[in-house]
């Protein structure tokens, strides 16, 4: 969470209230966070304590510990003051107005035993736990992930799953690193587990052997497991998938150096390149190989379409600063429909006569107009593009050599190029920047909203319309969905 950022301002819907939360025996991340949360609600929340505060919001103190703090304040506080739970913030942020403090919330002053309003372990759980939506596209999720140890476990487990065509297990995983990857802070015990939504058991099971044990059991079988580190080296070879991994893994290959030099093998043209320069794309791009492609990629396009609209999509455009590849976007305002599948076919030409291209799949658009979004959560889109490895030369990347040591001068790059018409971008656009958020838009559309989204379109099923978008942001207000920016679908 971007603690340390100025946060957005606000309306305020509530005036009568203004609220203080203190941060004693609560931390300085879950206040950042509740004062956030109750602003985005409406909340007046104040940074210091004032005497215009009416109600003060505390977690694990008891009246008489407020009531300490306050006297060494040198703030007269009104008499009205009311000083409460966080419980009470809690039920507020559910109903999304303030309640009714009654003295279930209220922190009283107890002469020897202080032990206030006895607290329902229940109740002071963990906010997010009560705001958290099962959809990743009602979640900021930023790269400040708080609770590494555990989705990086779950990744793994994951990724085991899928190389066993597991679906469901594979999903339960990635939903669940989801959830804790936009949690504002760390899970320290299975309390703070309450509630979060997509934890099943056997999520938290392996959560509950961490926090014990501090790594699981299960994870350190599947890092040992042959299966899942033969997997693992071959899909890291471009051009090479599931199918591929499964054949060589049941041929009794274990390492790429016995596959490369073995003659009965067939490679397809896209498993040479990934052969030819694996050290190069094992290696992630850096954010200022990225830039420098970006240059580059603008020079050839707009050499041909000088009004085109390049964008940096995919990773790289949610704030990573490392990628497996750079992905960018392409559309003009001005272009035809005879134009416009031309130009990729032009700038590979360029790159080729230049002496850059070391790879490329072109792919035609199969994009119609009428067409209804896809069902399907992962399918591929219909716009022309271009899978390619570019020569990347050192000299072009602003931070000198990156990375390469070996007396060659560049390094082989994936770029991903996509031609898309103007009217489409912003769906496009959407759909390119990517991450589990993306697929969860998808999801979210068509069960909560009956319309059907992809990268192409959005369609509302009642109407029988089409609804159209120039940007990002009306996409989310079609779906009534509040926006969230690039860095917070990180999901
Ligand atoms: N995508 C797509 N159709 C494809 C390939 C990709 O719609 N045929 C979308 C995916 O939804 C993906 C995004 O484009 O989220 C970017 O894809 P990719 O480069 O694979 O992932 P990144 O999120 O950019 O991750 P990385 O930084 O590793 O490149
Ligand atoms: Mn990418
Ligand atoms: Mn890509």
């Amino acid at each position: 969470m971007g603690t340390s950022m100025a946060s957005p301002p606000y309306d305020i819907k509530f005036r009568d209230l203004v609220l203080f939360i203190l941060e004693k025996k609560m931390g300085t991340t879950r206040r950042a966070f509740l004062m956030e949360l109750a602003r985005r609600k409406g909340f007046r929340v104040e940074n210091e304590l004032s005497d215009s505060v009416t109600h003060i919001v505390a977690e694990n103190n008891s009246g008489s510990d407020v009531l300490e703090w306050l006297q060494v304040q040198k703030v007269s506080a009104s008499p009205q003051l009311e000083v409460l739970d966080v419980s009470w913030l809690t039920e507020c942020m559910r109903a999304g107005e303030p309640v009714e403090t009654t003295g279930k919330h209220q922190l009283v002053v107890r002469g020897d035993d202080s032990a206030g309003p006895s607290p329902d372990p229940q109740k002071t759980a963990p906010l997010a736990v009560e705001t958290m939506s099962q959809y990743a596209c009602q979640r900021r999720t930023t790269l400040n992930n708080h609770n590494r140890v555990f989705t990086d476990a779950f990744e793994v487990l994951a990724e085991n799953y899928e190389f066993r065509e597991n679906e469901g297990s594979y999903l339960t995983f990635m939903r669940a690193a989801s959830v804790l990857k936009a949690l504002p802070f760390p899970i320290l015990s299975m309390k703070d587990t309450e509630g979060l939504p997509c934890l099943r058991d056997k999520v938290k099971c392996v959560i509950e052997e961490i926090i014990e044990d501090g790594e699981s059991s299960e994870v350190k079988a599947v890092l040992n497991d042959e299966r899942y580190q033969s997997f693992k080296l071959f899909t890291s070879v471009f051009g090479v998938g599931l199918k591929t991994s499964e054949k060589w893994f049941r041929m009794g290959f274990r390492t790429l150096s016995k596959i490369k030099s073995d003659q009965t093998l067939k490679f397809t043209r896209m498993q040479k390149a990934g052969f030819l320069y694996y050290e190069d794309l094992v290696s992630c791009v850096t954010r200022a190989e990225a830039e420098a492609v970006s240059v580059l990629v603008k020079e050839a396009i707009w050499a041909f379409l000088p009004d085109a609209v390049i964008t940096m999509t995919g990773g790289f455009r949610r704030g990573k600063n490392i990628g497996h590849d750079v992905d960018f976007l392409i559309t003009s305002p001005e272009i035809t429909e005879e134009e416009e599948p031309q130009i990729l076919p032009k700038v590979i030409n360029l790159w080729e006569r230049k002496g850059l291209l070391l790879y490329y799949d072109l792919v035609e658009s199969t994009f119609e107009k009428l067409k209804l979004p896809s069902r399907k959560v992962d399918a591929l889109d219909h716009f022309q593009k271009c899978f390619l490895i570019l020569k990347l030369h050192h000299q072009r990347v602003d931070c000198g050599k990156s990375g390469q040591q070996d007396g060659k001068s560049w390094k082989a790059i994936r770029v991903d190029l996509v031609m898309c018409p103007y009217e489409r971008r912003a769906f496009a656009l959407l759909g390119w920047t990517g991450s589990r958020f993306e697929r969860d838009l998808r999801r979210f559309a068509t069960h909560e909203r009956k319309m059907m989204l992809d990268n192409h379109a959005l369609y509302d099923k009642t109407k029988r319309i089409f609804l159209k978008a120039e940007s990002e942001e009306e996409i989310f207000a079609h779906l009534g969905l509040e926006y969230i920016d690039p860095w917070e679908r990180n999901a």
